[in-house]
Formats: C-alpha cells, structure tokens, sequence
C-alpha cells in the first residue's frame, strides 16, 4: 500500500510507543493526526511539536476513547489509523473501570468510527503479548510462541492478571468486530518495550524498568523490544498490502538474572542494588519469523538497553531516584 504523502492517525499519541510512531512517520513523509486527551496539557505535546516535519505535518486533536465517535470528524481524510492508546497500568483498585472499559470499549469506539470513514484502508491495532503468553500451553526450554498462542481469558482472572485481560478481551473484540464489518485489520503483539524515551515523563513499562534497578520488581522472564522497532513494524504493517493477522514483536526473550545482569552492566557502580540472586525461570523461546518478514530488522536487546539508560539519565529519572534514595 503505497501511504506515502497520505495523511494517517495516531490514537494516543503522546505515549511512549506511539511518540516514536509520529516521529518516524513524519520521517517518512505522511501527514499525521494525532489525538491526546488533554490539548491544554503543553508538558504532553511540546515533544510531538518539536519533532521534525510536526510544523508542517502534525495536526493534534482531543479524543477520549470511552466517548463514542469522537474521533468521526477526525478520520475522514485518513487512510490509515494506528490505535495505540490504551490505560497501560500494573497497579489499580478497579480493574473493569480503569483497564478493561477503557481498553475494549474504547477500541470498539475506535472501529465503529473507522466504518463511518471509507478513506481509511487499514487499522494497525497496538496488542500486546500479554494477550499471546498467559495460558496452559506445555512448555519447555524447546517450546517457541508464536502468533498461534493467545491468552487464556479465565487464567487472567484466576491469577487476577488485569492488564493481560483487557489486551486479551480488547484484541479479540477488534478481531470479531473487524471481520463483522468489513475492516482491514492487522495486529501488533509487542512484549515488553525498552528504548529511549521520547516523552517527557515516565510511562508505565520505562517506570517498571527504574523499578527493577532499584531492586524492586521480579519477573520471571521478560520478552523485550525495541520502542523504535515497535514503531518500524507499525509503519510496515501498515504499507506492506500482504500484512495480515497478529506480529509478535520480539527481540530477546530473558529470565529475571539475565535482564539484572545487563542493567547491573549499565547503570553507574552505585546504583548496584540489583537482585543478584534471582534464578532464571525462562521456560519458551519466541519466534521472530512473522516480524522479520514484515521487513524488520530487530535491534539488539543490550543496544535498548544501553539507550535507554542513557535517555533515562539524560531526563534525570536515574538522577532524581538516587537522590530520594539518599534522603
Ligand atoms: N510499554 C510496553 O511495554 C507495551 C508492551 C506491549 C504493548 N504495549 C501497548 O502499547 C500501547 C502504548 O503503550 P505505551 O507503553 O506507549 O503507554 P503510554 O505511554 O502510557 O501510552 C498510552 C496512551 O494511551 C492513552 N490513553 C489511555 N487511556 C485513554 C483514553 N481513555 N482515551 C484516550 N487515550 C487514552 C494515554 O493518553 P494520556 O496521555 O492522556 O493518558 C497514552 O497516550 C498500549 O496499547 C499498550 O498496551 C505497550
């Protein structure tokens, strides 16, 4: 699909996956509406409107996903949209409230106004591999996820995994609701994204990152990749005609003490509170084959790594933690 010159939105799009998002396709010569869902907030947008070809090419809206059509007045000249936004949180008291009406009801909202727009030939929805890993699949050191694996709904709840469950619930209603209605659709299944930051404050996954420095927060295995080529694989799927179905988007896939270990290698010598002691858990490898025939050529997980510490120093988020910690 040759988009090129053409004009796409972008929901969400001061966030952290999709502020890269603009950026590259401003690059890459596509007019850009973006939606947020405070214009009046300056501290939210300023990044968007530095970025180079936003004097010529960004235009930004007010949109919340929750309020049926608001974004009708906004696709009529777009050929494509990428549906990024959605509440990304680890820690809430309401689930159905903050994660999954938002995250599925706003998504429908997205689509129902995609089918009041015939210019728009192709939706790329931002998923997650939350909605691909949390299930009772066998698995083992010899085990590769791929895009046929999906999460298992009644196991969110069980282990009362809400973020997994509004990914899960809210891409499998886009699915339904794209092929009830006619919608090119194609979905993106990143794992956990690391990089620099474009933003101006710390979104949730880069919040978690800081976290895990400080010593606070375990997982037994990460799934990690690269915010740019999130980015890169969301352009590609949108002009690549033959895209189709879910991408997992996967660099490197590591236990708990591998990812400590890089950290620990980054981060100066005083911030060395690192769990030293975890043991590794990683129990499935993850394919990469779908992604890389969309084009992409993944960044190295040590390369995200190393960039993003130099970002997270350079916006004094290392900065201000050791200082709150010295307190
Ligand atoms: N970061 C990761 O590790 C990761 C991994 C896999 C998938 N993803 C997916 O990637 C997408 C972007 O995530 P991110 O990490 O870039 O998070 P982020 O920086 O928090 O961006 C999320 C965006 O969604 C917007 N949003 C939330 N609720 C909204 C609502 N009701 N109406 C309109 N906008 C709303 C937020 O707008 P406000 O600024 O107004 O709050 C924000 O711009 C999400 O769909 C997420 O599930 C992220």
């Amino acid at each position: 699909m040759d988009c090129r010159s053409r004009v796409v939105c972008v929901t969400g799009a001061s966030g952290y996956v999709a502020s890269w998002l603009v950026k590259l396709l401003l690059l890459n010569g596509y007019t850009v509406k973006g939606t947020v869902r405070d214009l009046g907030k300056a501290g939210k947008v300023a990044h968007l409107k530095a970025l180079e070809g936003a004097q010529e090419r960004l235009l930004l809206f007010e949109a919340d996903l929750i309020e049926e059509g608001s974004l009708d007045s906004i696709l009529h000249d777009c050929v494509g949209l990428f549906h990024t936004a959605s509440p990304v949180l680890y820690s809430i008291t309401d689930p159905q409230k903050q994660l999954i009406e938002p995250s599925v009801n706003g998504t429908l909202n997205v689509l129902k106004s995609c089918t009041k727009a015939p210019s728009i030939k192709r939706v790329v929805l931002t998923s997650s591999i939350a909605s691909v890993t949390l299930n009772r699949n066998p698995r083992g050191p010899d085990t590769i996820m791929d895009e046929t694996w999906f999460s298992d709904r009644e196991l969110c709840i069980e282990t009362k995994q809400w973020y997994w469950l509004a990914k899960t619930l809210a891409e499998q209603t886009a699915v339904k609701y794209a092929e009830q209605n006619g919608i090119d659709l194609v979905v993106m299944n990143p794992g956990f994204v690391i990089g620099p930051l474009l933003q101006p404050t710390l979104n949730a996954s880069s919040h978690f990152i800081l976290d895990i420095i400080k010593g606070k927060n375990v997982f037994p295995d990460y799934q990690f990749v690269d915010v740019r080529d999130v980015a890169s694989a969301h352009v590609m799927a949108l002009e690549d005609s033959s895209a189709n179905g879910r991408y997992i988007l996967v660099e490197s896939s590591v236990d708990h003490y591998e990812a400590v270990q890089f950290l620990h290698e980054l981060v100066s010598p005083s911030h060395n509170n690192l769990h030293q002691n975890v043991t590794g858990d990683l129990t499935f490898k993850v394919s990469k084959k779908k992604a890389e025939s969309l084009g992409l050529n993944f960044i190295p997980m040590e390369v995200s790594f190393k960039d993003m510490i130099e970002s997270l120093k350079h916006k004094n988020f290392l900065h201000i933690w050791k200082r709150r910690d010295q307190c």
